[in-house]
Order: structure tokens, then C-alpha cells, then sequence
């Protein structure tokens, strides 16, 4: 994963037919792992779309995406979505299951993510137990046990409140310790100033609309 890289070149996007209305354009940047870009804008500028392009689901009407050693891509949404009944652990060992570790290899990497995402004392609780935002950290915990090249995280604080905000912030940065390029789209200041990059959206669209 020494190369691993996504090099964005002039992309710009739109979903006028006409493309007069860009949402962003001549964006020029190069993500790369043990960054953890903040990807910010008003909603409705675009975040969730530059997300699905940097993953390669969308095409940009302008500009290229070259993604180089990225692997497979994992999203994190917004909305926490675990099995009820099932164990916080057992949500991360699941990834490390399916790449074929025994189980008790397993539980000790979802228990060292557990950690790293303030989640150790809660390993056993069933996911119904967890709070939105214990659950959003499990989510983080199990996108960095999906080995995944690429984290792509939407919005993950917008459903909860500033103090809850506040405990799934202040874990981003671990986010890259897989070795994973991450962007975390957000509009949530204080998400952004976890990150370690800031990409603001309003720097890429300021002809929007004029030429
Ligand atoms: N598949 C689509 N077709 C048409 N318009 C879309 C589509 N997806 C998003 N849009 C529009 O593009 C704009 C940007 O959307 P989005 O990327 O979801 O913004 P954000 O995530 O910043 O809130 C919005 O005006 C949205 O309505
Ligand atoms: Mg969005």
C-alpha cells in the first residue's frame, strides 16, 4: 500500500444536462493514507457526491479520478446500523471472521479497535444497548476492521447532539490507523477541526454559475 493514492484532476461535476450549473470544478488534489480529510460545504454542495466519485460510483462530467493501490471501499453513513442482539465485538471481529482469522484472533484486533474507539468497556453489550453515539464509534471501529483502502464517512455526527458529537470526534484520527485513505464529509465544524485536512468545497465553486 506504499503507493495507495487518489489523484482527483480537474474534476467537476453536475447533474444539469446542460452543465452550466456546477456544483465544483478544477478541483486538483491528491488524498493520501494517515490523512484524515474533513470534506466540507453547505448541504446541497455537493460532499455526498464528491464522496461517491472519489469511491469511482459516479463519474465526473469533467476532470479524471485515478485511484491507485486503493483496494476495496467502505462507507460509514450517518445513520448507525448494527444487529440488535449481536455483541460490539462481534460487529468488528465479523470483518476479521471473513478474511479467514479464527475467532480468537478475531475478538483480540476488534478488541484493540474497540479500544481505540473508547469502546472497551462496552464490548459485550448488544448493539440495542449502545448509545448513538457508541454506536456511530462501533461504525467507525468496524470500517477500519474492514481493511478497506478507501473510508469514506458521511456525515457522521449530523444525527446527534454536540456533546455526543463530541465523543465520536474526538476518535477521527483513528480512522487512518489502518492504513485506509479516509474522507469524512461533514458540515459540523468541530468534525472538521479533528481531521488533519480540510477539503472546503466553497474553494472549488466560487465562478459557480457565472461563466
Ligand atoms: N443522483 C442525483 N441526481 C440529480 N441530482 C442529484 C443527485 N444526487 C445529488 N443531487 C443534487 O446535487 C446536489 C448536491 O448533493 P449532495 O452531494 O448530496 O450534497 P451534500 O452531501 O453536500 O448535501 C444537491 O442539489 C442534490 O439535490
Ligand atoms: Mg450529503
Amino acid at each position: 500500500m506504499d503507493g495507495r493514492r487518489v489523484i482527483l484532476d480537474d474534476v467537476g461535476h453536475s447533474f444539469d444536462p446542460t452543465g452550466d450549473d456546477m456544483l465544483f470544478r478544477h478541483l486538483t488534489m491528491t488524498l493520501w493514507p494517515k490523512h484524515v480529510y474533513a470534506l466540507t460545504g453547505p448541504s446541497g454542495s455537493g460532499k455526498s457526491t464528491l464522496l461517491s466519485i472519489i469511491a469511482g460510483w459516479v463519474r465526473p462530467v469533467s476532470g479524471t479520478v485515478t485511484r491507485i493501490d486503493c483496494g476495496r471501499v467502505c462507507w460509514v453513513l450517518q445513520n448507525p446500523h448494527g444487529v440488535a442482539r449481536r455483541s460490539a465485538v462481534d460487529h468488528v471481529a465479523l470483518p476479521f471472521i471473513a478474511r479467514g482469522e479464527d475467532r480468537r484472533d478475531a475478538e483480540s484486533h476488534a478488541m484493540r479497535l474497540l479500544r481505540a474507539f473508547g469502546l472497551e468497556t462496552l464490548a459485550y453489550k448488544p448493539f440495542r444497548d449502545l448509545s448513538g453515539g457508541e454506536a456511530q464509534r462501533l461504525m467507525l471501529a468496524r470500517g477500519v476492521a474492514s481493511h478497506a483502502g478507501l473510508l469514506l464517512v458521511d456525515e457522521p455526527t449530523a444525527q446527534l447532539d454536540l456533546n455526543t458529537a463530541a465523543t465520536v470526534n474526538a476518535y477521527l484520527n483513528n480512522l487512518s490507523m489502518g492504513g485506509a485513505i479516509v474522507v469524512v464529509a461533514t458540515h459540523d465544524p468541530r468534525t472538521r477541526d479533528a481531521c488533519t485536512d480540510l477539503i472546503d468545497l466553497g474553494d472549488w465553486q466560487k465562478e459557480r454559475g457565472h461563466d
